[in-house]
């Protein structure tokens, strides 16, 4: 079904995953790392329908709150091959993660070792070092950053392995999201390389995801994962690089306003797409079915904040009132991250799959906006 048909059968704003692109993205993963096994990383796009294909594509799912691990169990991916990680990890999220039997556990901080030595459990488990080095993407998404919260110092992390006993399997490093370059993984390799040398059993490695889309070069990281982690067991964490290019965020335009800057002011906005006001990120955008000399533009949202924009200097056709945007690599971090800031309505969420459409997820209503309150 043709985006236009998607935004007039189920209305804007919308996203709208294609399926078999979901499972393009694992295939191209599955050929470069033959060996790995990947968990996906559902904070990039919990939607149930995204979830179940990448069931039964075999994934396992890598989550950090409650919610993700009951949408992950819920989607049936089997409890073996879920992965808890995050700062969070406190006595509820503990408790929760043992009562499904998790398969595996990394650990973020002393504090959770603590936490998670005072249970039984069969979890292997997992230290997450934080390489204190520059993994040259933005500062909200530079998780191995030396100031960033994540994970353990070098210096701490034989500690809390330590700590960890026989339950120790591996150590885990996610140095950010949107890494386009491989060069910070040499400092990576070496870090670990020196903790490999002091706990000779561990035979498991969490690399992470945060493979910048479009352009992470995938298989050439491939090979240098392979010359370090040789027979080792590898595990992968990949979220955006599985999901975002086959996501559109389709939106109307309500209104234009000439002057300095041209101004397209959309139905979807910072309330539905965070972004591009919380990154900066610029998203391609296109005007559906529209031909003509480009413009420059700044694509804005219908909410009151400067930052409520979709993109800001954006080469469009000349469009009006009624047209439709397509915005493109929004399969990640888009619904995922939306808000009901202003009482917005969530999108509608719609999959394709062999050319059908179907609605996996609709609209807010505003009744949903007062459901949980009680007077
Ligand atoms: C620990 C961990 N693993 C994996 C991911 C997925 O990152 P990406 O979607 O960039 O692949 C994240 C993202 O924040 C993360 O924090």
């Amino acid at each position: 079904m043709a985006l236009r048909a998607v935004a007039e059968a189920f209305g804007t704003p919308v996203y709208v995953y294609d399926l078999d692109g979901v499972s393009a993205q694992v295939g191209r993963l599955r050929r470069a790392f033959p060996e790995a096994e990947p968990f996906y990383a559902v904070k990039a796009n919990p939607c149930g329908a995204v979830l179940r294909r990448l069931v039964a594509l075999d994934l396992g799912a890598e989550v950090i709150t409650e919610g993700e691990l009951a949408r992950a169990l819920r989607a049936g991916f089997s409890p073996e091959r879920i992965l808890l990680g995050g700062p969070r990890q406190d006595a509820g999220l503990v408790a929760a993660a043992q009562a499904a039997r998790v398969g595996w556990v990394s650990i973020d901080s002393l504090s959770q070792a603590e936490c998670w030595t005072r249970q039984a459990g069969s979890s292997r488990f997992l230290v997450r070092l934080n390489p204190a080095l520059d993994p040259r993407t933005h500062e909200h998404l530079a998780t191995g950053a030396a100031t960033s919260k994540f994970g353990v110092p070098f210096a701490e992390t034989a500690q809390v392995a330590e700590m960890l006993g026989d339950r120790l399997a591996g150590f885990h490093v996610h140095i950010g999201s949107q890494i386009t370059e491989m060069d910070s993984y040499d400092e990576v390799f070496r870090q670990l390389g020196r903790l490999l040398e002091r706990f000779p059993h561990v035979q498991t490695l969490d690399l992470g995801g945060g493979f910048a889309v479009p352009d992470f070069p995938l298989e050439a990281f491939a090979e240098k994962v392979r010359a370090f982690v040789g027979g080792r067991r590898l595990l992968l964490e990949p979220g955006r690089f599985l999901v975002a290019e086959s996501g559109t965020l389709l939106t109307r335009i309500l209104h234009v306003k000439p002057g300095s800057v041209k101004h397209v002011i959309c139905d979807a906005g910072m309330a539905d797409l965070l972004r591009p006001a919380l990154y900066g990120a610029r998203h391609p955008i296109r005007a559906l079915d529209k031909d003509g000399p480009p413009e420059i533009v700044d694509i804005d949202g219908p909410l009151c904040e400067n930052a409520d924009r979709l993109g800001q200097g954006v080469a469009l056709p000349k469009v009006g009132p009624g047209d439709l945007l397509a915005v493109a690599e929004t399969g990640a971090y888009g619904l995922s991250m939306s808000s009901r800031y202003a009482s917005s309505l969530r999108p509608a969420e719609v999959v394709l799959e062999n050319g059908a459409a179907r609605l996996v997820t609709e609209r807010e209503s505003v009744e949903d906006l007062w459901r949980l309150e009680r007077d």
